[in-house]
């Protein structure tokens, strides 16, 4: 049998953005995947994709209830996404830390122990993890190796977890591949600290008017871009407790805002944005990532065309609720 014939894929955190376009992607090229999730509510699920899937509701900070789904399924390729962003970290650190780090440390522990079936786990890091100030002073640019300095609870969770990685390398030659990304957007990216672009495409497509809450510079990354990533990489053969940044389009956001414009034109002048730029590097150095392999990278323009269309279709089916994908109400003027 090929290793392709062989591939049983789990993802933790399936119902969430990036979770739900990586299900997606394996559904649409045939690969068996079962999604994991602690949630029930598919909403993301079902704004990009209509095929059944294969659900198991589990909590990653349950070794019991991993381990099973991992049995129970034959799981030969784990990509672990649960997790609780930013703000749910800051608003609650002991289940934070309990989700974020614990729950990791459980994926790479159910892993370990079946090392003769899986092979290696992809997880997601962060360049929340970095703060400005840790970019190269000489070049700006945020290197690989650069020492971590977080300034929040879930950058300090991300640290850890890399740091667990290397750990389950060294003590067990348990292969991890760390992804980082910086800001993901499209379809499905309802709620964290770096939502505001795709709620702002939203926005538009639905004629309301939004404000980002940061302006400056980033690096944007489509949410499909980053589960073909996340797929490549648990596909790639790579040994060690292996981490990389995630490169994508170094946007502005005037350029951003002007991308929204063109794909909706009756939306000009709704999208506006806060001056001062996020507290994370700009400019990240990826050279390197296309060892796992082809990775794509959907040009900005393109991708926020991609997104308005989704919004736009299920709006013309009367099958979008703002509200339920991450708009605040709207206000009834009287
Ligand atoms: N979105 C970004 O811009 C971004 C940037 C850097 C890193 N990441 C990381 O990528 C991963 C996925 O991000 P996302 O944007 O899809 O997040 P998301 O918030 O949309 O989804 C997270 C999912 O994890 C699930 N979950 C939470 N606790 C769980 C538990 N105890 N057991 C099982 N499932 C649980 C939630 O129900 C949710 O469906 C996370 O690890 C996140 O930290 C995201």
């Amino acid at each position: 049998m090929s290793p392709a014939a062989r591939e049983r894929f789990l993802v933790t955190g399936a119902l969430g953005c990036i979770g739900a376009w990586t299900v997606r992607t394996l559904v649409r090229e045939q690969s068996p995947v079962v999604a994991f999730d602690l949630a029930g509510d598919r909403k993301r699920l079902r704004l990009i994709m209509s095929e059944r899937i294969t659900f198991v509701q589990g909590d990653i900070t349950d070794l019991g209830s991993v381990e099973r789904a991992l049995d129970e399924h034959e799981i030969t390729n784990l990509i672990h996404l649960a997790a609780l962003q930013v703000p749910f970290a800051r608003a609650n650190p002991p289940l934070g830390a309990e989700v974020n780090v614990v729950g990791t440390v459980n994926i790479f522990e159910a892993a370990c122990r079946r090392r003769d079936r899986i092979e290696r786990v992809v997880y997601t890091s962060s360049m929340g993890m970095f703060d400005a100030a840790d970019a190269d002073g000489s070049d700006g640019v945020l290197h690989v190796d650069a020492a971590a300095h977080p300034a929040t609870h879930y950058g300090v969770y991300k640290l850890a977890n890399e740091g667990n990685a290397r750990v389950y390398w060294l003590d067990n030659k348990l292969s991890t591949i760390g992804i980082r990304p910086m800001v993901v957007y499209g379809p499905g990216r309802d709620q964290g600290m770096t939502s505001g672009p795709t709620k702002a495409i939203l926005a538009a497509v639905v004629g309301r008017p939004y404000r980002i809450a940061f302006g400056g510079r980033t690096v944007l990354q489509y949410a499909g871009d980053v589960a073909r990533t996340l797929i490549v990489a648990s596909r790639s053969g790579l040994e060690g407790a292996q981490v990389f940044n995630l490169g994508g389009s170094l946007t502005r956001m005037d350029e951003l805002v002007s991308a929204i414009e063109d794909a909706v034109p009756e939306a000009r002048g709704l999208v506006t944005f806060e001056p001062q730029p996020l507290p994370f590097p700009e400019v990240i150095d990826d050279a390197g990532l296309d060892v796992l392999g082809d990775v794509p990278v959907t040009p900005m323009r393109e991708a926020v065309r991609q997104t308005v269309e989704v919004f736009r279709s299920r709006l013309a089916q009367d099958d979008l609720d703002p509200e339920t994908h991450g708009l605040e109400a709207a206000v009834a003027s009287t």
